[in-house]
């Protein structure tokens, strides 16, 4: 069991804390209104505390469940953030969400990392929308969710810290790769409309073990 700090309350907070409860973890939850953190953690359950950002930045793993939008960086910047790990689930969102606030060749975990350089900074819970959380399995299919960071022991603790979840973990290397994560969001989103799927919209990446040369059936055509 352990005690992570989720910062504001609102539709990935709520969603992020009752997952880590079913992870048999603690919660607190942080809110810049702390009667609300109040009320809402009451609804979760005993594991679930409320407090100011402040107290859920003292646990040892941060959520911040915050837009770039609404300043989070000078947010975080303030906290005592220092050395611990910071699960980064933004995505650079403008007011209308027609697109990012960050240029192609940027991500807000970049951004996030570079105004924390002493925090660990994983990626993760960029490419699924809020709804997901309700029913992560599309078709007998477990949702992905990619984590990115140059940190390789931060990504595996996160994917530990969730292990009892219905979404499936996949390390997507390092965090320079949040630039596609985060974009893999718009693209779903345009996907979605034009098929009528939004907010039902996931990633699931195919894979399987593979050997050289055992799945090659024109290996004898190619050779010279
Ligand atoms: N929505 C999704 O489907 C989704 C999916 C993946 C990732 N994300 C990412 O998750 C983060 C949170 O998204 P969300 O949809 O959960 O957002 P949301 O429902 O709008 O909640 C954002 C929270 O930010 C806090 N906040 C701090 N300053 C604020 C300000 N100036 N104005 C408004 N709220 C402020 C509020 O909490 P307090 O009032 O308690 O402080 C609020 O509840 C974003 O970075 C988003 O890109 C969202």
């Amino acid at each position: 069991m352990r005690q992570i700090g989720i910062l504001g309350t609102g539709r990935m907070a709520l969603r992020l804390a009752a997952e880590l409860v079913r992870n048999e973890h603690r919660v607190t939850l942080g809110s810049r209104d702390p009667a609300r953190a109040t009320r809402i953690a009451a609804a979760l359950g005993p594991s679930v505390s409320a407090g100011t950002y402040e107290e859920a930045a003292a646990a040892e793993a941060v959520i911040p469940a915050l837009f770039l939008r609404d300043d989070a960086l000078a947010v975080l910047q303030r906290l005592p953030l220092q050395g611990k790990l910071l699960i980064d689930i933004s995505n650079p969102f403008n007011e209308d969400y027609s697109d990012f606030t960050l240029p192609w060749g940027a991500s807000a975990s970049e951004a996030i990392q570079e105004a924390l350089p002493a925090t660990r900074v994983v990626g993760a819970f960029k490419n699924i929308y809020w709804e997901t959380f309700d029913q992560p399995v599309f078709d007998g299919n477990r949702s992905d969710i990619f984590l990115v960071s140059d940190d390789a022991p931060g990504k595996r603790e996160v994917a530990q810290l969730f292990e009892r979840s219905a979404f499936r973990f996949v390390d997507a290397g390092r965090l320079a790769n949040a630039r596609t994560v985060e974009r893999m969001t718009l693209l779903a989103q345009e996907i979605g409309r034009r098929h009528g799927w939004l907010p039902r919209i996931g990633w699931k990446i195919l894979g399987e073990p593979w050997q050289a040369g055992s799945h090659d059936r024109y290996a004898g055509l190619l050779a010279r």
